[in-house]
């Protein structure tokens, strides 16, 4: 009885070794507890604090021991951040890269070092780091339909004759900034309706967001459209527009991702038109991947996040459950 068990779990792990190894990737032991990092990019926005509570919020019932940390918006302290965690010899790293490139030598040391690393909510360039030969899959949404779906939105909603746009994109050389950019941009240009008259970061980052508006606002005063990456941005566009006495909602038309409370309440109270969601709920997708990648499957490149679409028809339902 025991030497069926023994065998049985031996062909098991042969089989896991063998999956995870034949596309040259580190294998996942299975067992009761995981050393487990994450390594957060910054936490000075909504979405990133439900992003890393989620993860604690897992940790227990999926038997992490769980390392966190802040590298506080500097790529190279995120770089540091998974030094530091293959010295302390975690099982599995997860890792959302604040920007495209710098976090590749990052990815590819965990590898070396043995550590199955899983990319949430932002991605790597593809060309410098593949999923299923660098790292193991990218868990996260379609950022280019994201943009696509605000600019269709956007198409059907508007309501004046030329739409006069100012776009507030994301972190440069993000994963969501070029692709939201992109899915926005294709889309929105088939309609000759609009102009995209300025494009520039805010950094994801609301006060920024205010800043570049309110500078965007005195070379552009026709504005009449505002497309924010994210909806800290959107809020700070908000502030930026009422404080120069423009009237978001009425004749500025704000549009977004995300779906942050504040947005959903700025939705009900009239002063944005739509978010295209982009949940941060990830710490429940990583362990069930996780388990299945220990238990030998082989996994999908992209586990991809299916997202809804907020706007007046629905904010209300939704907004007690925001974050
Ligand atoms: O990577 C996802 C984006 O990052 C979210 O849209 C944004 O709010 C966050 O900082």
């Amino acid at each position: 009885m025991k030497r069926t068990l023994l065998l049985a779990t031996a062909i098991a792990i042969g089989a896991m070794a063998t999956a995870a190894t034949a596309a040259g990737l580190p294998p996942l032991e299975q067992k009761d507890r995981y050393k487990v990092g994450f390594a957060q990019m910054e936490s000075n926005n909504p979405w990133r604090i439900a992003e890393t509570k989620s993860f604690h919020d897992t940790a227990e019932s999926c038997g992490w021991d769980l390392i966190a940390t802040d590298a506080a918006g500097s790529a190279a302290k995120q770089v540091a951040d998974v030094d530091s965690m293959i010295a302390q010899g975690i099982d599995v790293l997860f890792l959302p890269p604040r920007e495209e490139k710098p976090l590749i030598p990052a990815v590819k040391k965990a590898k070396a070092a043995g550590i199955p690393t899983f990319l949430v909510d932002r991605s790597v360039d593809p060309n410098a780091a593949k999923a299923g030969e660098d790292f193991v899959a990218f868990l996260g949404s379609d950022f280019i339909d994201q943009g696509k779906r605000v600019a269709e939105w956007t198409i059907e909603n508007f309501k004046g004759d030329k739409g006069v746009i100012v776009q507030l994109e994301g972190t440069t050389g993000s994963s969501p900034a070029n692709d939201r950019k992109k899915g926005f941009d294709d889309r929105i240009a088939e309609d000759g309706r609009f102009e995209i008259v300025a494009s520039q970061s805010g950094d994801f980052a609301r006060d920024l967001g205010r800043q570049v508006m309110e500078t965007l606002l005195q070379a552009h005063p026709d504005v009449n459209i505002v497309y924010a990456h994210n909806d800290e941005m959107a809020i700070g566009a908000i502030q930026a527009l009422e404080l120069a006495g423009r009237k978001p909602g009425d004749d500025v038309l704000v549009v977004s991702i995300d779906g942050t409370r504040d947005a959903l309440q700025a939705i009900i109270d009239g002063k944005m038109g739509v978010t295209v969601e982009s949940s941060p709920f990830f710490g429940p997708l990583a362990c069930e991947t996780m388990k299945r990648y220990a238990a030998g499957e082989t996994i999908e490149p992209w586990v991809q996040v299916k997202d809804r679409i907020f706007t007046a028809d629905n904010a209300a339902a939704h907004v007690d459950e925001a974050y």
